[in-house]
């Protein structure tokens, strides 16, 4: 698969006006780890992905999974052209060959023997494998953590990873079609709700930990096509569970549905921005485990997902804008304080990653259950 995106948007602005340095602090994932081994015969990449508008490497070196920058130090062509060899990673165009610590180890155009230039090094990433996908982080100068994904260390739960998904619509867009329950009895009329049952309670939201966390009741979604999903149904209603959300700043989000005492789900997603206007999720559909097939639970996603698109994609503008520019509605609080974070994020780094540091760990609690 193709991970290679051509940028629509080339100007570095995201949602809300906010800038590519900013995002550049956090883990984003660029590509799954089957799709590095598929990527070229002998399973070790290299890969080329795109990540908020860069052209990012991925490839196998001596056994280390490594990111860098996707330019040939000595004629800045694509060394994803290249080859991962047992000797490192080589370039198509002159040959040369990288460690995996970026160190040019052999110009094949020099005698044996010939010392290398010093500076003919690779500009590497951090980049580490988690949940079976290869998250990269761009800037290192700020501690950040990959997004946690509880489903994945829990034994009780089976984790099916979702084909990953472009669309033409911000992260921004993506998070907060996500975290929209507003919108389940009309995009997902028959699906996940339907009129009459429009009216949702404003929910207490907390912040704390890096997160925004809220958690919702069961309703009632007339729903006839669901019987072979999840308990319990009703030949024409079934009861969208209580549910917790947990969205890790900026582009994660992790939904879990308690169905029964001994039955759970739990979706995880992550939008990754390719560029301002486009993103790609990588995403997890989990269950307690059970003999259900795992096609039943990726078809339902299929479903929803196939009802989200044709309304995400057509946002004017693709990216959430200025503050101001939408109305919104008390039931849009989630988004509402996820799009204040995003600004606030965005305007601390512009000053430092001591300030972006310190508005990462601001703390707001509104429900009873402080420190969740
Ligand atoms: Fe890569 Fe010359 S451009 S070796
Ligand atoms: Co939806």
């Amino acid at each position: 698969q193709d991970l290679s995106h051509d940028t629509r948007a080339r100007d570095g602005i995201y949602d809300l006006g906010s800038r590519a340095e900013t995002w550049r602090h956090f883990w984003h994932p660029v590509a799954t780890l089957d799709e590095l081994r598929e990527a070229k015969p002998g399973g070790r990449g290299p890969l080329q992905s795109t990540l908020l508008g860069e052209k990012v490497g991925i490839a196998e070196i001596d056994g280390k999974i490594v990111a860098f920058e996707d330019r040939c130090p000595h004629r800045g062509v694509a060394l994803t052209l290249g080859w991962a060899e047992d000797e490192g990673l080589r370039c198509r165009y002159h040959g040369w060959c990288f460690d995996n610590t970026g160190k040019a180890t052999e110009i094949p155009s020099l005698p044996p023997g010939a010392t290398l230039p010093a500076r003919a090094r690779l500009k590497q990433y951090d980049c580490e494998v988690r949940y079976d996908l290869i998250w990269v982080r761009l800037d290192s100068s700020l501690d950040t953590q990959i997004p946690d994904f509880p489903g994945w260390d829990d034994e009780s739960m089976h984790c099916i990873m979702g084909e990953p998904y472009l669309w033409a619509c911000s992260s921004g867009r993506r998070m907060e079609n996500f975290m929209d329950v507003t919108h389940f009895p009309f995009a997902h009329q028959g699906t996940l709700g339907a009129p009459p049952n429009t009216v949702f309670p404003v929910y207490p939201v907390d912040q704390a930990d890096r997160r925004l966390t809220w958690k919702t009741e069961t309703f009632l979604a007339a729903n006839p096509g669901s019987d072979t999903y999840g308990p319990p149904t009703h030949p024409d209603s079934v009861m969208i569970p209580p549910a917790r959300y947990v969205i890790e700043m900026p582009f994660s989000i992790t939904l879990m549905f308690t169905w029964t005492e001994t039955f759970a789900t739990q979706i995880f997603m992550h939008a990754t921005p390719i560029d301002g206007i486009t993103c790609r999720s990588y995403w997890f559909t989990c269950h307690t485990v059970d003999d259900s097939a795992d096609e039943v639970h990726l078809q339902l996603q299929d479903m929803v997902l196939g009802e989200d698109l044709p309304v995400v994609v057509t946002h004017e503008p693709a990216r959430i804008g200025e503050p101001n520019e939408e109305i919104s509605v008390l039931p849009d609080k989630p988004m509402i304080l996820w799009r204040r974070w995003i600004r606030e994020l965005d305007i601390a780094a512009r000053r430092g990653p001591e300030e972006l540091q310190a508005a990462l760990d601001q703390v707001a609690i509104e429900s009873e259950e402080a420190g969740v």
